[in-house]
């Protein structure tokens, strides 16, 4: 693997290992890395051809499941890929989870997923690699069209308006919306 400009692209694989182990209580991982156009080590594109290739498909295969409306399907292969997904969770057609990180996620019961949602656990900024949890607390619905970001809590009963854009948390009972998104009622 490469330098990278500001960290070590093994140690900062070392590190995102343990994270995702959860061997600490944080809630989202950062990294120094190079500008995103270069290799940072971060990106499955950066290992063995063999290795980007099979998360390739694993990606493609996922995408086209979740654009189809089988919940169960869905729900199945989620939980199959590392996501803690709870009971009498709804999960909509054409909704994007991030197939880098689906161990990141976690859908506590009773939660409806709306169509077309995205939840992305990662991001790569100008100088740094950020990977955070998503949990979506029991009874919280995500409106449709919405993007959740890497390291947000959506609190229990909570409701994202459709189509919001959620980098920080919604507290419980909570209803928040709009881009970038505010509570807009309790
Ligand atoms: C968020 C939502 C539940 C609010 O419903 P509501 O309580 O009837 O909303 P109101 O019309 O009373 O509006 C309450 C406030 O929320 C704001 N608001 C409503 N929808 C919003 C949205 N999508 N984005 C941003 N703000 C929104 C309103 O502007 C209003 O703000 P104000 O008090 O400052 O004027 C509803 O608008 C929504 O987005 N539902 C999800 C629909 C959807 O995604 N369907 C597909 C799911 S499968």
């Amino acid at each position: 693997m490469s330098e990278t400009r500001r960290g070590n692209a093994q140690d900062g694989q070392r590190k995102l290992a343990q994270f995702r182990a959860a061997e600490n209580d944080d809630r989202v991982f950062r990294y120094p890395t190079c500008h995103p156009s270069q290799p940072t080590g971060f990106c499955p594109c950066d290992g063995p051809a063999a290795k980007a290739m099979w998360f390739y498909l694993k990606t493609a295969f996922m995408n086209i499941v979740l654009q189809l409306p089988f919940n169960r399907l869905s729900i199945w292969l989620l939980r199959r890929m590392g996501a803690q997904i709870g009971n009498n969770v709804y999960i909509s057609a054409g909704v994007w989870i991030d197939s880098m990180f689906p161990d990141l996620l976690t859908i506590e019961d009773n939660v409806l997923i709306g169509v077309g949602v995205k939840m992305a656990m990662h991001e790569f900024r100008l100088d740094e690699f950020i990977a955070g949890r998503i949990t979506i607390r029991r009874g919280a619905i995500i409106g449709g069209f919405s993007l959740i970001g890497p390291g947000v809590e959506v609190g229990e009963y909570a409701t994202v308006a459709g189509g919001a854009a959620i980098a920080r948390d919604v507290p419980a009972h909570a209803v928040a919306g709009g881009n970038p998104a505010r509570v807009v009622s309790r």
